[in-house]
């Protein structure tokens, strides 16, 4: 078995950020999405892994390299344009060679592996095993309707009236079926060949079409709010290690990874919380649910329930929350003092705070 992670798209909802970089780059807990996937990939012993990569294909392959940090073999795939799931897979389909595959997108985490997914599938090999969960938003995915049996009926992708709030999760297992499924394919209305139609079309060959619902966790990083909500939940498994330094004027309260070579000067961090190797934390307050990542210089502020991405820089603010910063983000104090602040800001942003 192969597995296929799809890291090429457009990423606009997590915009301004992936302007600059890949959405599935971007780090939960200070570790990029997509290496969650890959992990989960290997401990289920695959071993080859393609990767489908679009316009940050430099990013992608400089953050997984031949795979071999991860203990797989990573072989890149172009998709010239985001088109679709299903193009994705067609995009594939030398590499894939008629093996069964696991499809992973590299946007999505889910709690505790894929190892029972595989299992299920090589018991009866259908021709697609599928992952479900209910869901609050059900309009924003994949829906499926089962029957009384629980026997997949009918797949919709994104629809406005959802039939149920069964969504796919985005992670899959094929046979080659599915390429066939694919190639009949016609453009849905954004415009993208889905992988939702091709289950379909495969339901009402009549071909086995598997699914179970997922008991733990998952996550679609898509978005801020969401990718703050991930970040929380990943947070709440870290376990306590402090390799850097922390001054006796400090106090790390809780579930707290400090990194070798960051340093606590005068600083209260109150877990779960990562702080990154080379940050400089002094007067800071740092809430539950942050991430602050490598070299980043934080003086005088409070931090809580955000993401910071490495070099950033703030200094002189009194509270910041919900908040998910770039790269080299400089934030500093100008004039008065708010009481909180929510912002989701590019890497290389700027922000002179004025008011209160
Ligand atoms: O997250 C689960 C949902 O993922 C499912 O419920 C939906 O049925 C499925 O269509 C998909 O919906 P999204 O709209 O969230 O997919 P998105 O466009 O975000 O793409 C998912 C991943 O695949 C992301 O890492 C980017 C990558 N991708 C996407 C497209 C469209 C590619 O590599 N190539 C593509 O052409």
């Amino acid at each position: 078995m192969k597995a296929l992670v799809l890291a090429g798209g457009a990423g606009t909802r997590l915009r301004p950020l992936t302007h600059t970089s890949a959405k599935q780059l971007v780090p939960v807990a200070n570790k990029p999405i997509l290496f969650y996937g890959l992990e989960q990939i290997r401990d289920a012993g695959i071993r080859d892994v393609g990767i489908i990569v679009g316009e940050t294909e430099p990013a992608i392959r400089a953050a997984i390299g031949d795979g071999s940090a991860f203990g797989i073999s990573a072989t890149y795939l172009r998709q010239d344009r985001p088109l679709g799931l299903a193009h994705a897979v067609l995009t594939a389909e030398e590499y894939l060679d008629g093996d069964d595959f696991v499809m992973f997108l590299g946007d999505n985490l889910i709690e505790g592996g894929i190892g029972d997914l595989v299992t299920s599938f090589v018991a009866d090999r259908p021709a697609a095993q599928l992952l479900l969960k209910r869901v609050a938003d059900p309009q924003r995915f994949g829906i499926a309707v089962l029957d009384d049996d629980g026997c997949i009926e009918r797949l919709v992708e994104k629809p406005s009236e959802p039939p149920s709030d069964l969504a796919l999760v985005g992670v899959y297992i094929f046979t080659s079926e599915i390429l066939d499924a694919a190639r009949q394919l016609e453009p849905s209305w954004r415009g993208e060949l889905e992988i939702t139609d091709a289950i379909q079309s495969l339901v009402e060959q009549g071909a086995a079409v598997r699914a179970s619902i997922v008991d733990g966790w998952w996550l679609d990083t898509g978005k801020k709010d969401e990718l703050l909500d991930a970040n929380r939940i990943v947070l709440g498994t870290v376990e306590r290690r402090i390799d850097g330094e922390v001054d006796g004027d400090s106090e790390v309260v809780g579930n707290v990874v400090v990194e070798r070579g960051a340093r606590l000067v005068s600083t209260t961090v109150r877990g779960p919380a990562v702080i990154g190797s080379g940050s400089r934390l002094e007067d800071v307050f740092i809430g539950p649910f942050t991430s602050v990542a490598a070299e980043c210089a934080l003086t005088r502020c409070e931090i809580e329930y955000s993401v910071l991405l490495e070099g950033c820089s703030i200094s002189d603010v009194p509270r910041i929350e919900g908040s998910l910063l770039g790269r080299d983000v400089t934030i500093s104090r100008t004039e008065r003092r708010p009481s909180a602040h929510r912002l989701t800001l590019g890497d290389h942003s700027q922000l002179e705070i004025t008011e209160g």
